[in-house]
């Protein structure tokens, strides 16, 4: 079976980690004697196209994705353009017309990367951050200059949304999640004592979900302190759900206590499978590296996996996820993990260890 795959690199280093991924995906699909192909179609949105056209993306560009079987999609955003007009104009267009409400992150130890954080006992990291994807803080919502007041006394509002409805998909897709790992344990993660309205409407949807969850095992966490928890206790937790914003952070310090950044894969999944669903590393465009090489192709190459396993190639992801801890433990490591090697190192050695 040929897959139709949707390439979008974007920015910075973006360009670098989806060529990585694809260079490892097209080796496995050769070798798999034409059981299955991707066929990739590049699209050049991103700053640089927004600055020669005004818009971060075609204007029919939804259109133009909608039938494709997955986006594979690399990191926007650049220093010549504000972060909220690139972020708002590409990706959270996409995540949020596609209706992507799950986003999910494994964080986990890879063979050969010593943390900066880790401790002789924290033998075990193993979790998936699951975010809720589609409203929270980000839902969008809120103005500028309300009431007419203008510099020097402006006033801006920025509103969180939570339904009861975003927050029960949300979680029921954590418990599942948490069915099939062999620590049944869902983390719920809020800030309820402050934020009284929306967060405890999660809270309270938490604990409506969880009794139909009577062998996983739940907590609930303020964010506050499950960061502590993160960095102090990692064996502790397996599925941590939590809202747009609060996920959004832990899951950058998550990927930190496993080493870096680029390491960490992510899907942003359709779970109705109405729209593609998107598959990137967790991490930005990185300016201050972009362009030479340097770039961690881990956790985009760790996304490509997540999108096997969403194709229905769940024994092509295992052999890819086989070949990356091979890599890593092999010591083929970037310089964000104390390495030297090159990202297209890493992808030759990632290629070599598949097995095939
Ligand atoms: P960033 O993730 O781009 O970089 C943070 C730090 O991590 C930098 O020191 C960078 O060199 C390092 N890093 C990131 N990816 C790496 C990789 N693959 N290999 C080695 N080191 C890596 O975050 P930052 O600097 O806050 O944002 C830069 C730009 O990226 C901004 O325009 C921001 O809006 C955008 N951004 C986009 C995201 C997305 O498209 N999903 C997510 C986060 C940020
Ligand atoms: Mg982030």
């Amino acid at each position: 079976r040929t897959f139709r795959i949707a390439a979008i690199p974007a920015d910075g280093v973006g360009v670098e980690v989806v060529a990585a991924g694809r260079a490892v995906l097209d080796a496995l699909a050769s070798a798999s004697g034409g059981a299955f192909a991707f066929d990739w179609t590049e699209f050049p949105w991103g700053c640089g196209y927004y600055e020669k056209t005004g818009r971060m993306m075609d204007d029919d560009g939804l259109e133009a994705l909608r039938d494709f079987d997955a986006i594979y999609f690399g990191a926007v955003g650049w220093p010549t353009v504000p972060d909220h007009v690139s972020l708002w104009g590409l990706r959270l267009r996409i995540c949020q017309n596609f209706d992507q409400w799950a986003n999910v992150r494994p964080v986990h130890f890879h063979p050969g990367v010593v943390p900066p954080l880790r401790k002789a006992d924290h033998t075990e990291l193993d979790w998936v951050v699951v975010r809720e994807n589609s409203e929270g803080e980000y839902a969008g919502f809120g103005g500028r200059n309300l009431a007419g007041r203008g510099p020097g006394n402006e006033v801006a509002l920025q509103t969180a949304l939570f339904t009861e409805k975003g927050c029960e998909r949300i979680m029921r897709f954590a418990f599942d999640l948490a069915r099939t790992r062999t620590r049944r344990k869902v983390s719920s993660v809020t800030k309820s004592n402050a934020q009284q309205y929306g967060m405890v409407l999660w809270d309270e949807v938490f604990a409506r979900v969880a009794r139909d969850y009577p062998d996983v095992e739940t907590e609930s966490v303020l964010v506050d302190a499950m960061s502590a928890k993160f960095v102090l206790r990692p064996e502790d937790l397996s599925v941590v759900v939590a809202s747009n914003l609060n996920a959004d952070i832990l899951s950058d310090l998550g990927s930190a206590l496993a080493g870096s950044l680029g390491l960490a894969a992510s899907a942003n999944l359709n779970p109705e499978r109405r729209f593609p669903s998107m598959f990137e590393p967790v991490h930005g465009s990185a300016p201050d590296i972009a362009g030479q090489g340097l770039a961690n192709p881990i956790g985009a190459i760790g996304s490509a996996a997540l999108m096997l396993d969403h194709l229905g190639l769940p024994e092509e992801a295992e052999r890819l996820r086989k070949a990356i801890d091979a890599t890593t433990g092999a010591g083929v490591l970037t310089r964000d993990v104390g390495g030297s090697a090159t990202t297209d190192q890493v992808v030759a050695g990632v290629i070599e260890r598949l097995g095939l």
